[in-house]
């Protein structure tokens, strides 16, 4: 099974990642989680693209594409996998599906403004597992602590209001030629495509995801 989540900023792509990873096995490859190891890891490709995600622009195609190339070749790829903030352009659409790897469903998540900046602005996160929480919606039991290792969390250094709002613009600019890409797609029966609610609870997406997946 080979899904791609689609959505603004604070959609909800993250979170239903992790639990459509552990329902159906598949590993979550967020190219956000990987971009921001590699500014961690202060490698060649992390300082290039330090300021770029600190700022909410989007990072070069070339170097984004490289990164899941080699990450989708790996062996635990080879029952699927689910893509989590990639492709976001048109140019990384068209370079996934020249390097045949056939996509089974996209799941596009959607949530009005207000409610994203809601969201954003409190999450926490556990850098090192990527567990995701917010101070209202996901607490953790006991504050800003996670919940399995106890150690603290951090806020993303790109959830600044200003990050945030330079991260929508960015998104309003692809959205469309990128789900037109895939309606089209959808037309002709090569994926199936799916707009979800992302306002709803987070346990009635888990609910509304199995449904279209164990269709
Ligand atoms: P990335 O890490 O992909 O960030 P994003 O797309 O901006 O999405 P987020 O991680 O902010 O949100 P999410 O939809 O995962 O929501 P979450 O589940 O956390 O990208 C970061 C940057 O990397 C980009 O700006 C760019 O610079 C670069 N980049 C990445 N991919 C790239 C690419 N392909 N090309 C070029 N550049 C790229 O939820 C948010 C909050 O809401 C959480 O606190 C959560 O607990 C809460 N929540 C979730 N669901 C619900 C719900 N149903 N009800 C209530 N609260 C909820």
């Amino acid at each position: 099974m080979r899904i791609i989540l689609i959505g603004a900023p604070g959609t909800g792509k993250g979170t239903q990642g992790i639990f459509i990873s552990e329902r159906y096995n598949v590993p979550k490859i967020s190219t956000g989680d990987m971009l921001r190891e590699e500014v961690y890891l202060k490698t060649k490709i992390g300082l290039i693209i330090k300021n770029i995600i600190a700022q909410g622009q989007l990072v070069p195609n070339k170097i984004v594409c490289n990164l899941i190339k080699k990450r989708i070749q790996k062996k635990d790829c080879i029952n699927g996998f689910l893509l989590d903030g990639f492709p976001r352009t048109i140019k990384q659409a068209i370079y996934l599906s020249n390097i045949n790897f056939k996509i089974d469903y996209i799941l596009e998540f959607i949530v009005p403004f207000h409610t994203i900046l809601e969201r954003i602005s409190g999450r926490r996160v556990h850098t090192d597992s990527g567990r995701i929480y917010h101070i209202k919606f996901k607490p953790p039991k006991i504050q800003n602590k996670d919940d399995i290792t106890g150690e603290l969390l951090t806020i993303r250094e790109d959830d600044k209001i200003e990050s945030i709002k330079t991260r929508l613009e960015e998104y309003k600019k692809i959205h469309d030629p990128l789900i037109n890409y895939y309606i089209n797609l959808h037309k002709i029966g090569h994926i199936k495509f799916f707009q979800i609610d992302g306002t709803n609870s987070v346990s009635l997406i888990h609910k509304k995801i199995e449904k279209i997946l164990n269709k």
